[in-house]
């Protein structure tokens, strides 16, 4: 079992989105669990409304010390992703899932302003566990020539930060799935939707390969 903490102290630069739309990707071929240690619950209300028709288990136990706990159960789940707070006050919570994670996906929106914050959770929490790592651009608007590149080449090369060569682009589709109970599970594949399956397929396929061939082998 692996666990997979999807974490940024930023505030909405899609920790859930990530989460739930990787999580339901990778239960075709992974037993999962997701994981809401969030307060705020957005993990919990999307699950809601789902009505049943949620691909993975789901726990809305927001103690962390659910996943040492979960250690305890060794094979009950391939892969457990938990959704954190972003918080640059509280940091407890966090704290606690990243002294239980395997690895870490850390969002990020291509906004100056998300930086610094990004920088300081890798720095101040991820790097002192020597936690494998990745930052994962998400909203990155098709629109703009280049903005994945241009990106990928700051945080690389100005920060030193190592980035997923998967991306999210930003579709209303996103935006919306929360409140309408949607998953890239549960989309009709058609020209409005191929884009975000697409994108959360290529990140789905990154993280196996980063998590080991033992997984990576089972897609
Ligand atoms: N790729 C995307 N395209 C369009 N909208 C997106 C995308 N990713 C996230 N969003 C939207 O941006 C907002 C913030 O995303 P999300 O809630 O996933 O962030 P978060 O990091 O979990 O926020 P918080 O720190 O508050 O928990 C939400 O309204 C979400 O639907
Ligand atoms: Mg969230």
């Amino acid at each position: 079992m692996k666990i997979v903490a999807v974490a940024n102290q930023k505030g909405g630069v899609g920790k859930t989105t990530v989460a739930m739309q990787l999580a339901a990707h990778l239960s075709r071929r992974f037993r999962m669990l997701v994981v809401d240690v969030d307060p705020q619950g957005s993990t919990t209300w999307w699950a809601e409304n789902m009505h049943e028709h949620i691909p993975f288990d789901f726990s809305d136990d927001h103690d962390p010390a659910v996943l040492t706990r979960l250690r305890e159960l060794d094979n009950a789940y391939d892969l457990v992703v938990v959704d954190t707070p972003g918080s640059l006050e509280d940091t407890r919570t966090l704290e606690a899932v990243l002294d239980a994670a395997d690895y870490v996906i850390v969002p990020v929106v291509p906004e100056p302003m998300a930086i610094h914050p990004t920088l300081r959770t890798i720095t101040q929490l991820i790097e002192p566990r020597h936690l494998p790592y990745r930052v994962l651009l998400n909203r990155v608007d098709g629109r703009i020539p280049n903005q994945y590149r241009q990106w990928q080449t700051v945080l690389n090369k100005t920060f030193e930060v190592p980035t997923f060569h998967a991306y999210l682009r930003q579709y209303v589709i996103h935006a919306h799935a929360p409140m309408l109970g949607r998953l890239v599970t549960n989309l009709t594949d058609n020209r409005r939707t191929e884009g975000s399956i697409w994108d959360i397929t290529c990140v789905g396929f990154e993280l196996t390969e980063c998590l080991g061939a033992d997984l990576h082998r089972r897609w």
